[in-house]
């Protein structure tokens, strides 16, 4: 048996017999579950030698920097820094409309950052930080390069898609990847063994460029993003309180740049449109749209033309992974 209390011991065996007494190892904290749980296993082998940045892209859901800072802070206390970078983001996305440039964008200015916060833990401890922690899962591993035989492998280049795209230069940072041999359901299991919350590990998974691949054009129109937050809030509270947040992949809210016409109280409208998308999938490479009950999707509707200013239109996406994507983006 591949039992996950094992694999933890032998991990932080393996993580303290590489890291020596004066190396120091940075993390760049996503939010999601394979680098919360990453980070929490490299801290239980070594402490306050990991250094974790948590960035805030201005592109975040509701409330998430709060949300994830707390989870980070007061259940898992690791050593993070939380770089509020959302001014700088944004101004380098003004104006922008096309989807690559746009994550290619958000890419360099994370690059950036990550690399000021290197550059900040040389100054601090007089020497270069030596290991970055990654939550690079088996499947990653085998989609870059699959294995030879029937044995889990080691060797593997990294992802381009889901990565961010490179890692400072003259860094020269040695990688740490203990979650390279796990698929999600062992790494869900392990992150409970290390007292990570439950809902946190149960967590749909989420873009890197965060909200930018759900408003088509422009990140920063109007308070798209604004609006974006509020109704996505709403929805995912609502599929929460339905009890099907976890027979979904993902599910989220699109900002639609078009304004239509719309009837409020006795007042003529002219407002944006939003969409609703949820699907089911094994891993993303394909997706099922999730069937909503119409009562539910009533009540969603409702809601957010009640309650969210500026939208008086809902749309839901029925279409499948292939021929859409799963972000609009
Ligand atoms: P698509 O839209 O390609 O998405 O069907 C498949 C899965 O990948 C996520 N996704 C991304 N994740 N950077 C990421 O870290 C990206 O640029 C990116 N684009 C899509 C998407 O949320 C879904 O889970």
């Amino acid at each position: 048996g591949w039992k996950m209390q094992d694999v933890m011991e032998e991990e932080i065996k393996v993580i303290r017999g590489m890291v020596g007494p004066q190396d120091h190892v940075i993390c760049a904290l996503s939010g999601g579950v394979d680098s919360t749980v990453a980070a929490t296993l490299v801290h239980k082998a070594i402490g306050d030698r990991l250094h974790c940045v948590f960035v805030d892209n201005g592109l975040l859901r509701y409330k998430e920097q709060e949300r994830v800072m707390e989870t980070f802070e007061k259940d898992l206390h690791l050593p993070v820094t939380c770089v509020d970078a959302s001014v700088q983001f944004l101004s380098e996305l003004k104006g922008v409309t096309d989807p690559e440039k746009k994550r290619k964008i958000i890419g360099k200015e994370f690059i950036a950052i990550f690399d000021s916060f290197a550059h900040s833990l040389q100054q601090k401890y007089g020497r270069k930080p030596t290991y970055l922690v990654q939550g690079t899962l088996y499947p990653d591993v085998i989609e870059s390069c699959p294995p030879p035989g029937s044995g889990r492998t080691h060797s593997h280049t990294i992802k381009s898609h889901h990565n961010v795209g490179g890692l400072p230069k003259d860094m020269k940072l040695k990688l740490i990847e203990p979650l390279k041999l796990l698929f999600k359901d062992e790494v869900r299991e392990l992150g409970k063994i290390l007292d990570v919350p439950v809902t946190f590990l149960k967590r749909h998974p989420f873009p890197g460029p965060g909200l930018a691949v759900r408003i088509p054009g422009d990140v920063t129109q109007g308070n798209a993003l604004d609006i974006l937050r509020q109704v996505d809030e709403i929805f995912i509270q609502a599929i929460k309180d339905a009890g099907i947040y976890d027979e979904i992949w993902q599910a989220f809210a699109v900002f639609l740049p078009v304004k239509t016409t719309g009837v409020q109280g006795d007042q003529r409208t002219h407002s944006n449109a939003v969409a609703l998308r949820a699907v089911t999938s094994q891993d993303g490479m394909t997706a099922d749209w999730y069937y909503f009950e119409h009562k539910f999707l009533d009540n969603v509707s409702r809601k957010i033309c009640n309650s969210v200013r500026g939208v008086n239109r809902v749309c839901l996406d029925i279409t499948s992974k292939p021929p859409s994507t799963i972000e609009w983006e």
